[in-house]
């Protein structure tokens, strides 16, 4: 039996008793065996959910670099490392090998501490999906910089909250990006951002579109040239187990985006055998995931799992529509990807368009298929099964949040039979529990209930950034002794979990993840709006879309609504991004609430999905007539 790669169904429930009974055992064998350590931990764990505090290979000393980088240089220094296919079909793929991938991050890791990035310092890293992303990521973890990757997508507001909150030395950016047949001023948002933002001392500037931006003396600098001159050898510093590795902010249900802080050896350990496992990768794969390193998808699954297992990953640049909806397949057949991992967004997307442009590629190096960021619906599930992987490949739906790091529940292809819209079974070392509204667990099988984990695993994030408060009280005051998913589940009856969505007020749109609180903040700073309230609604393509009830102030205003509506949207725009926009806002003269105050958000999710049949009690409003009025103008196209 082996503990880090399973192979079969019954191999699996072997494996899981023993993560069950003997967690420090079982990860200490897989830490041993399958990791480069400078020193040996004095404690594989040690946990107080009390205060909360989780230590994973106490004392170790590694640096997370050499597992993914050195130790591959002498059996596959020539072997792929990662493969990046540009925007335009017109521009040449690169494929950058292990040995090339050491010479670029050894570069990069000299050129911050030349520009004086200490350990323990945070880098913000707002950059397109070019390799100069990846090879940033790992360059501050070879000098134990802490990174901090920003959304290229996002806005220059949240741009700068996000380098505030975490106080970054240093931001790695681009003059620009392709996005599809566009390109986005990427310099001129970094700009906008650090007018508000007075930690950055330097901005290195990736030359990616070759357009005129403003540099600004003595903060910005061009990178090529001082690549140019930097050695190519660079002693990675030795980190403790514990040491962060990155953070990654992360939106809530209210307040500010939360800074997820992950660590070194915990995260590098499961990151790695979740890769393994969920992806069954071999040698001489390809490994393709879709997801921007933005993501906690493409931290633990483009760059540190699959290099750990010295894998293949391609990275994407561009979008799946470009130069046309055939372009993820056009990839997959051009570099005989043979894992694809995506999100059901995606997937719904490319569904609704001709099935010639899948047909015309041949996709046959496909093994396994894999999904990830909301529930898949049953219906995009089987056009994956059929269309994509010609009912041979296992598909994987895998869930997971940025705050556990790393893959919880799903599948393991050819052990695990997959039904379509279930995550299926714990991966070995993760307890689900499902509780009840008053604090209770609810066993058995066929039972539904709030999503817990009752024991830590190596990956859990182990703070937000300068609030350990409110991780505490985010993650670990709703149930004593267990970690909080924020997810609704339910437990079918041979025990596989089918993830029901969010039970708080985060809307996931396109497989991001938004708070409502901070769409109704940017929405209330339009001079016209007394209050806001934000819900989602079921949107064929995108799961869930934002509907927004909006009462504006008893001014008389008499502006034109529609164009009242793109003033907010430009401001939550601005604010947010363009991902956070509402696709309806209903004007309202007010909103249900309880007599404390409270807004009744279930109504007016009931009334936004157009599900007013049973709208439920409505007697403890403070103002019952406003549902009338609500559902009477309701936007329902
Ligand atoms: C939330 C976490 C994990 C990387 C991408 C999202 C939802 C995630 C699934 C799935 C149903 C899923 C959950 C979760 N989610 N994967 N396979 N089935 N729901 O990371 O932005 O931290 O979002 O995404 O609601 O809590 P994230």
């Amino acid at each position: 039996m082996s503990n880090y790669h399973i192979k079969h169904l019954e191999e699996y429930f072997q494996v899981y008793r023993k993560s069950v009974r003997n967690p420090e055992s079982y990860w200490e064998e897989i830490a041993e065996e399958h990791f480069l350590w400078h020193k040996r931990w004095d404690e594989v764990l040690s946990y107080d959910f009390e205060k909360p505090e989780f230590k994973w290979f106490k004392g170790a000393k590694l640096n997370i670099t050499e597992n993914c980088i050195d130790r591959h240089l002498r059996t596959r220094g020539d072997k792929t490392a990662i493969l990046f296919e540009p925007n335009d079909t017109t521009e040449k793929a690169q494929h950058i090998s292990y040995n090339e991938l050491h010479e670029r991050v050894c570069k990069m890791a000299n050129v911050l501490k030349d520009k004086g990035v200490e350990k323990g310092d945070r880098v913000c890293i707002y950059l397109p999906m070019i390799p100069e992303l990846a090879v940033s990521v790992l360059a501050c973890a070879r000098i134990g910089a802490i990174h901090s990757v920003v959304f290229a997508g996002f806005s220059s507001k949240a741009l700068a909250t996000r380098i505030n909150d975490s106080s970054c030395k240093m931001l790695i950016t681009s003059d620009g990006s392709f996005r599809g047949n566009k390109k986005i001023d990427l310099k001129g948002i970094v700009d906008a951002a650090l007018e508000n933002c007075e930690s950055i001392e330097n901005v290195l500037v990736v030359k990616r579109i070759e357009t005129n931006i403003s540099m600004q003396n003595g903060r910005d600098i061009w990178l090529q040239p001082l690549l140019d001159n930097a050695s190519s050898s660079c002693e990675p510093e030795i980190m403790d187990a514990e040491d962060p590795l990155f953070i990654l902010y992360t939106s809530g249900s209210t307040g500010t985006p939360k800074g997820m802080v992950h660590t070194t050896a915990g995260y590098m350990v499961y990151a790695a055998f979740t890769f393994k496992n969920v992806f069954q990768y071999r040698e001489d794969d390809v490994y393709w995931c879709t997801a921007d390193i933005g993501w906690i998808t493409g931290h633990s699954y483009i760059v540190y799992g699959p290099l750990a297992n010295g894998a293949t990953t391609v990275m994407f640049e561009g979008v799946p529509s470009y130069p046309d909806y055939g372009r993820f397949w056009e990839i997959v057949e051009k570099h005989k990807v043979t894992q694809f991992y995506t999100a059901p967004t995606a997937i719904r997307a490319l569904a609704k368009e001709k099935t010639e442009y899948v047909e015309k590629y041949d996709l046959s190096s496909l093994k396994i298929l894999g999904t990830v960021g909301e529930p898949i619906n049953e219906e995009a599930w089987h056009w994956y099964d059929e269309n994509v992987g010609k009912k041979k490949c296992p598909i994987v739906d895998t869930w997971w949040q940025t705050e556990t790091g790393g893959i919880m529940i799903s599948p393991i292809p050819y052990s695990t039979p997959a039904i379509p819209t279930f995550a299926t079974l714990p991966l070995p070392g993760i307890q689900p529990a499902l509780m009840d509204e008053e604090g209770k667990e609810i066993k058995g099988n066929q039972v539904d209930g709030r999503l817990c984990i009752k024991f830590p695993w190596p990956s859990m994030a182990r703070t937000i950034w300068n609030n350990h408060q409110r991780y505490k009280e985010t993650y670990f005051s709703a149930y004593k002794g267990m970690y909080f998913t924020g997810d609704g589940a339910l437990r079918d009856s041979v025990g596989y979990y089918r993830i029901t969505g969010r039970v708080d007020d985060v809307v996931i749109v396109s497989g991001h993840n938004l708070g409502t609180a901070p769409i109704e903040d940017a929405i209330n700073e339009h001079p016209a709006v007394a209050e806001s309230a934000i819900v989602g609604y079921p949107h064929e393509i995108k799961g869930s879309a934002l509907y927004g009830y909006v009462i504006l102030k008893e001014t008389g205003e008499t502006r034109n609504q529609d164009n009242l509506r793109k003033e907010i949207n430009q401001l939550i725009s601005d604010r947010i991004g363009p991902i956070a926009k509402l696709d309806k806002i209903q004007f309202t003269s007010g909103l249900p609430k309880t007599r404390s105050g409270k807004i009744m958000r279930r109504i007016l999710r009931k009334i936004a999905s157009n599900d007013t049949s049973n709208i439920g009690d409505t007697s403890t409003l403070l103002n019952p007539e406003i549902v009338e009025e609500l559902m009477e103008n309701v936007i329902s196209s």
